[in-house]
């Protein structure tokens, strides 16, 4: 696996590829790599023959009072994870490479409509900063195709629409959540509990669930289930943000007659960990 930390030197390997024909797959990530990154970059490599990971912690996605400064920096432990995984090039570039001027003087890339719903609602700014440091990386590696986790779902609702709006020439491949087996999503933030909220933590994923199951069960009153999805949290010591029903591919509440296609999406505050899930339902 060859590591490198500038726009250059990137280029000129991809462009080396491109020539000789092949393929390329791109999975972009903060670091901190757990299985569900691996698992990523596994599906790369079954979409293309040359695989590219960045790893930048993308200061623009994160609000003033955010965990930008305390997000965990893990390069060396991610490397010889990648390396492991059979991944070709690791781009990990410094803030300046990206972002040579102050961040507010950059061009961003805002998506309408989709990030003022659900995570976006509560981190104004948040979706406006991964769209925009997307599209530099898309058009840094230039890939054929690019693969997202689904649970970030709403991210993933937002880069469809950002390529299909902008035309770029690349395939966005969403992929399923690794999860722990009690159900917990990993999440580089999981590192933030204590033993207590770990085993507290998996009722996230536990009250989606029941929420779905109580849908399924023909119970169509959803800010009922909504309710009591966050009583519930509230009383096992979560602080939700939200715990909403809605449509899975443009994220608009549910009409009377939308009865497929529907997910289930949910944050909530435990200790310092902001957590976050979903479920199709
Ligand atoms: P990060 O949180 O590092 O996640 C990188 C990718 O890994 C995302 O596509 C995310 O959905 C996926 N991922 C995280 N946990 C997962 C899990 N348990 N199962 C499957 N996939 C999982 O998302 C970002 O970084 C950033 O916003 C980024 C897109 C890199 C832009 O800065």
């Amino acid at each position: 696996m060859q590591t490198v930390h500038t726009i250059a030197e990137l280029r000129a390997q991809v462009v080396a590829w491109k020539r000789a024909g092949e393929r390329v797959a791109f999975v972009p990530t903060m670091g901190n790599l757990h299985r569900g990154h691996i698992h990523l970059v596994e599906r790369a490599r079954e979409l293309a023959p040359r695989t590219v990971a960045s790893i930048f912690v993308n200061p623009m996605q994160f609000g003033p009072s955010e965990d930008f400064a305390a997000y965990p920096r893990t390069l060396e432990a991610d490397s010889r994870q990648l390396e492991a995984a059979g991944l070709d090039l690791l781009f990990a570039p410094s803030v300046a490479e990206m972002y040579p001027r102050p961040l507010e003087n950059m061009t961003q890339v805002t998506v309408p409509e989709l990030p003022a719903v659900l995570c976006g609602a509560n981190r104004p700014g948040h979706f406006t900063g991964v769209t925009t440091v997307v599209s530099k990386l898309f058009n840094m590696v230039q890939s054929d195709v690019a693969v997202f986790g689904e649970k970030d779902w709403q991210q993933l609702v937002i880069i469809r629409r950002m390529a299909a709006d902008l035309d770029l020439p690349v395939e966005i491949i969403g992929v399923a959540t690794v999860r722990e087996p009690d159900g917990l999503a990993l999440s580089s933030r999981n590192g933030y509990l204590s033993d207590e909220q770990r085993a507290i933590a998996p009722t996230l994923h536990a009250t989606l669930q029941a929420t779905a199951e109580r849908w399924r069960a023909g119970n169509r009153d959803w800010a009922r289930l909504e309710a009591d999805a966050k009583a519930n949290l509230t009383a096992c010591g979560f602080r939700p943000d939200y715990v909403e029903i809605r449509r899975a591919d443009d994220l608009q509440r549910p009409a009377p007659e939308d009865v497929a296609g529907l997910r289930i999406f949910a944050a909530a505050w435990l200790g310092r960990a902001r957590l976050i899930d979903n479920l199709p339902i």
